[in-house]
């Protein structure tokens, strides 16, 4: 054994460096820390084969129970039907209604006359609240909207002797059984809605003619006095 260069040492990790003499123990002892060393070195980890950390075992546990729950949830079996469409159910295929607002109606058309509440102008303007050509049966109003009114009559007990225009020009069968039915549910009024039918029916019946009087409305309305 030659004497060791103490530069040559492996690494002693803070004890040293190995003092020799020529004592047959010592020189067990060299080769009982070398051994010990070398061993060392044998297990020390290679790079790249490190154990992974802790918290990556944690994250990819989680994260397999994560897209399991996601595909349990949100995989429809993997059924083919899984990625067809639901259409919203249609009513019969009917395209949908056009909805006629008759408090808008009311409100652009009949209310700079008859005011927002139905109770009209006193001397001018009727009201309709609580009015018989209004309430009594389904068709003096639509009449009334169609074709128009002028002349003496008298509502709830006043007379009043002015023109109302005519609307079957300006409003649809729809705006007019919508504006009438508002008329006759609204302000404390309660009468059952008309229909856009009854005033087509009424629209062509009527045709071509011009304003009514109070007393053809009237004598019309005497024999079919209708409280549908
Ligand atoms: C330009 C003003 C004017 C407008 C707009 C008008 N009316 Fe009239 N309306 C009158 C007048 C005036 C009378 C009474 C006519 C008469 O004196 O002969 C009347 C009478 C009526 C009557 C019968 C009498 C009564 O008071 O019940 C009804 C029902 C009626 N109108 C509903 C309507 C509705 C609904 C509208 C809206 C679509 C409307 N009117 C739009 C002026 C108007």
């Amino acid at each position: 054994m030659t004497r060791h260069d103490p530069r040559n040492e492996p690494e002693q990790a803070g004890r040293g460096p190995a003092r020799f003499n020529d004592s047959p123990t010592e020189t067990t002892d060299v080769s009982r820390i070398h051994m010990r060393i070398v061993s060392r070195e044998q297990i020390e980890p290679e790079e790249g084969l490190e154990r992974p950390p802790w918290w990556l075992w944690a994250f990819s546990v989680l994260l397999l129970f994560g897209m399991g729950f996601y595909i349990g949830r949100y995989g429809g079996s993997f059924s083919v039907a899984a990625h067809e469409v639901e259409e919203p159910p249609v009513a019969g295929d009917q395209p949908a209604p056009i909805v006629v607002r008759g408090d808008q109606v009311y409100a652009s058309v009949c209310q700079p006359c008859h005011q927002a509440h139905g109770h009209g102008i006193p001397g001018q303007y009727p009201p309709l609240v609580g009015s018989d050509w209004l309430l009594e049966d389904h068709e003096t109003p639509i009449r009334i909207l169609l074709h128009g009114l002028s002349g003496p009559v008298v509502i709830k007990g006043r007379t009043y002797n002015n023109r109302m225009p005519p609307f079957h020009d300006k409003l649809s069968n729809e705006e007019i059984a919508a504006v009438i039915t508002y008329a006759r549910s609204g302000w404390g009024n309660n009468a059952p809605p008309v229909t856009p039918a009854l005033v087509d029916s009424i629209r062509q019946q009527t045709q071509g003619r011009s304003e009514w009087t109070a007393a053809e409305l009237q004598k019309l309305r005497a024999p079919q006095l209708t409280k549908k």
